[in-house]
């Protein structure tokens, strides 16, 4: 009985002090196993006397019981630390901010094109889209151009060789004109248009890029007068800058493919531009021989055409004195629009 007692106070403690699984396993071996302490008592119980046998038996099945609770016990507690454990390696903060992708923005010339096709959406224009790789044709002879105007020389056009072995060369479009006599070939009036795109001259500097955006207007009935085009454009800016008090004037200019031609002046009221002029568009009656080139009678026909740049009207509105931050790409400049 003494030494049953001492077995299982034994193992009480050798549990105990078992950290981990395998180490209490072992433990377990000493008592239970085939070479146990409770097993070679169990194996001894054949050498008593009868009586004995089985009042003896019953004390080592007790002991053997009280064992296996302890060690039930104690596997369990284990099971548990190491749960602990794990779930509190593998914790997740719940709290700390997502890892998110950054937001990309919309670039203020982008923002420009956006809004003018809105305001011209509004007052019924149909928006247009078309090649930047022109034929000389549409650029320039449809325009009304004479063949040794300087805006076909290599100076101001840029050309793009064709590749067909012929050594020609086609011009990227100089301006959005010759949306113009596209749109107006396929449709029949009234015609009201709005064709914003890219564009591509040799220049650069603070208000001249090489690649620019315009946005080319038309609007071609059988009453369109110049006064139309002053009253659409004078409302057209007013709603795209958001204030009745701008300071805009409309001078006298040349187009060939307008007559009478100007060009549109607006005053910055903001930036380290404030109160200078720049030019934001060409404007005019549409030329009767363009008119002619859209297959229409002059005699029938009459409307006003305008092309205004894109970088421009956003140097104005946001106060930018050179235009070739819109094309730099860095971020603390872009960052300020969105
Ligand atoms: C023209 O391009 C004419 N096609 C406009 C026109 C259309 C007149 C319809 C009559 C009827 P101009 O070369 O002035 O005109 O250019 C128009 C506008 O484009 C300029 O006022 C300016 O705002 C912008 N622009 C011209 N060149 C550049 C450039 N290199 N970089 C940025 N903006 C430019
Ligand atoms: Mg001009």
């Amino acid at each position: 009985m003494e030494d049953l007692v001492q077995i299982v106070e034994s193992a009480r403690a050798d549990f105990a002090a078992a950290e981990q699984s395998a180490a209490l396993e072992d433990a377990k071996a000493r008592y239970l196993g085939k070479n146990g302490a409770l097993t070679a008592l169990m194996k001894g119980l054949g050498a008593l006397p009868a009586e004995e046998k089985r009042t003896r038996g019953q004390q080592i099945n007790r002991a053997k019981g009280e064992v296996e609770a302890l060690l039930n016990a104690r596997r369990e507690a284990i099971a548990n630390a190491a749960m602990e454990q794990k779930l509190a390696s593998e914790a997740i903060d719940v709290t700390l901010p997502g890892r998110t992708l950054p937001m990309g923005g919309i670039h203020p010339v982008m923002r420009t094109w956006m809004r003018i096709e809105e305001i011209f959406r509004s007052i019924g224009f149909d928006v247009a889209d078309g090649p930047e790789i022109e034929s000389d044709w549409f650029s320039f002879t449809a325009l009304n151009n004479p063949p040794n105007h300087p805006a076909r020389s290599m100076q101001d056009t840029f050309y793009v060789d064709r590749c067909d072995g012929t050594g020609m060369q086609l011009p990227l479009r100089p301006h959005t004109s010759p949306m113009q006599v596209r749109y107006a070939k396929t449709h029949t009036p009234p015609i009201k248009v709005i064709a914003p795109g890219r564009t591509y001259r040799v220049d650069s500097d603070a208000t001249h890029s090489p690649m620019f955006h315009q946005v080319e207007g038309l609007w071609v009935g059988d009453d369109i007068s110049f006064t139309d085009l002053k009253g659409v454009y004078s409302d057209f800016l007013r709603r795209f800058f958001e204030t009745d008090d701008l300071k805009v004037r409309f001078r006298p200019s040349y187009f060939p493919f307008t007559e009478p031609s100007v060009e549109v002046d607006m005053a910055f009221t903001s930036g380290p531009r404030k109160g200078k002029w720049l030019e934001i568009s060409g404007a005019g009656e549409v030329h009767p021989n363009v008119i002619r080139n859209f297959g229409l009678d002059p005699e029938k026909y009459i409307g006003f055409a305008f092309g205004s740049g894109l970088e421009r009207l956003t140097m104005l509105r946001y106060g930018i004195d050179d235009l070739r931050l819109f094309f730099e790409g860095d971020l603390r400049f872009l960052r300020q629009f969105n």
